[in-house]
């Protein structure tokens, strides 16, 4: 019978990646937790129509790629292809909002049929951050920093640009997108097939298309800039000199739209050339009209979310995981020969009691070449406990392939602290 494999585009992490993302996770909560964020979860289904309503109906999301199936009792649900929406619905329906100023994150799989390639997949993680109740450029900027922070924590930052926009007002927006449509309408017929199609349906989408004759007509297109209301100007302006002041640089990109309607005012992307096509690392920006559109009072909010799987690529593309990760555990301990397996068994709890966090394997199963086999393992310690003729137990120690010593137990734990330099 032909064997069941796993869909295409939806990844299983195997042992020997996880401790990367676990390494990034791991560092992106910490950061998180120095900016006194919180962490929420939410459902992976929503209602259908949550992310119709939110990230906009016709959109490349909710057109081509949600993953939508009617449940048992008709009711149509969506595996969630983002975290934003499920956010807002969360925290509003948890009274987390109203006159309230908040702080969240989540991290999970997010789902969208895209076709996979190397940095996108149909099953992906993002790890998210939102802010409610605020609505100020000094928040923009928190979230940036936070964000730049992260990749000076994690040694990417100089592979890293930080692109930058404001889309203005909702007003404002409208006003530019007339202007630009009635300059590509004289140009319908030279676009690309999807800008076409965008021109009556999302026309500021038409200013990301890749195709080359688009980007030549775009050359002497209206400019968003030049439409921008006075207070999403000023609100630019603060956050370009916060940002000045903190020494973050960023490139303006007056053609970064964002793929999602619900954005305002900030929007912003962290790309990079080391991946290929898929050079997005992180991307987001402000969205104060969502929480009212869903139904809510109006809350000003700015959030982003990272892609997990293009990080991790991007830490293993130049190196940037510490080589220590790689291995799973510091000591192995075994027998050197038969008839003392429980005794590992319960040396290896003593230890764990004494020497708290020090990661232990023990070998369970055919002694044959043990001391090889164990060596084989990479652990930094190998022990090796055997009988003496008076049959009391004493263990062989080795640090790095080099033999140490021979020990009595009563002085292992304080042993293998010293040379594995863990704290007893
Ligand atoms: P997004 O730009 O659609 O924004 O996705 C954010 C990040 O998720 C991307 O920059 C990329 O790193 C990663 N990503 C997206 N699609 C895929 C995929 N198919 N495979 C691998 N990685 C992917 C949002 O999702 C917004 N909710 C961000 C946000 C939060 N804005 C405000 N708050």
């Amino acid at each position: 019978m032909a064997k069941i494999q796993a869909i295409r585009g939806m990844n299983d992490i195997l042992p020997q990646e996880t401790p990367v993302w676990q390494y990034l996770e791991q560092t992106v909560q910490n950061v998180l937790s120095a900016y006194g964020y919180a962490e929420i979860r939410m459902p992976v289904v929503e209602q259908t129509n949550l992310f119709k309503r939110s990230i906009g109906e016709v959109t490349d999301i909710v057109e081509k790629e949600m993953y939508t199936f009617e449940d048992r009792n008709a009711e149509s649900l969506t595996l969630r292809p983002e975290g934003t929406a499920g956010c807002v619905r969360a925290a509003e329906e948890h009274g987390l909002l109203f006159n309230q100023m908040q702080r969240l994150w989540y991290r999970g799989p997010m789902f969208r049929y895209e076709k996979p390639q190397k940095g996108r997949y149909r099953q992906f993680h993002q790890i998210g951050v939102e802010t409610f109740g605020m609505a100020a450029a000094d928040i923009d900027a928190e979230v940036i920093l936070l964000s730049a922070r992260l990749w000076q924590t994690l040694g990417l930052l100089d592979s890293v640009t930080l692109q930058l926009n404001s889309l203005g007002s909702n007003e404002a927006r409208a006003a530019y997108k007339e202007a630009l449509v009635t300059y590509l309408a004289q140009y319908r017929e030279q676009l690309d097939k999807d800008s076409q199609r965008r021109l009556e349906s999302n026309p500021l989408r038409i200013l990301d298309s890749k195709d080359e004759n688009t980007q030549a007509i775009l050359q002497d297109a209206p400019v968003l800039a030049d439409y921008l209301d006075e207070e999403s100007r000023a609100h630019f302006a603060e956050l370009t000199a916060i940002l000045d002041q903190a020494g973050v640089e960023y490139e303006i990109n007056p053609r970064l739209v964002r793929g999602l309607d619900y954005y305002c005012k900030t929007v912003f992307e962290w790309v990079t050339d080391k991946l290929g096509a898929q050079g997005t690392v992180c991307a987001g920006g402000r969205y104060d009209g969502l929480v009212k559109q869903l139904g809510g009072k109006p809350t000003p909010a700015v959030g982003f979310a990272m892609g997990v799987e293009r990080l991790v690529l991007l830490l293993e593309t130049l190196r940037c995981v510490p080589e220590a990760l790689r291995q799973p555990f510091d000591v192995y301990l075994a027998a050197e020969s038969k008839g003392f397996q429980s005794e590992v068994v319960l040396l290896a709890e003593q230890l764990r009691n004494d020497l708290p966090g020090l990661r232990i394997r023990i070998h369970c199963g055919g002694l044959k070449n043990i001391s090889q086999k164990a060596k084989q393992t990479g652990a930094p310690v190998v022990v090796l406990i055997k009988g003496s003729a008076e049959n009391n137990l004493s263990a062989t120690l080795w640090h790095r392939d080099e033999p140490v010593f021979d020990v009595a137990l009563d002085t292992l734990a304080g042993k293998i602290a010293e040379i594995s330099q863990h704290n007893a």
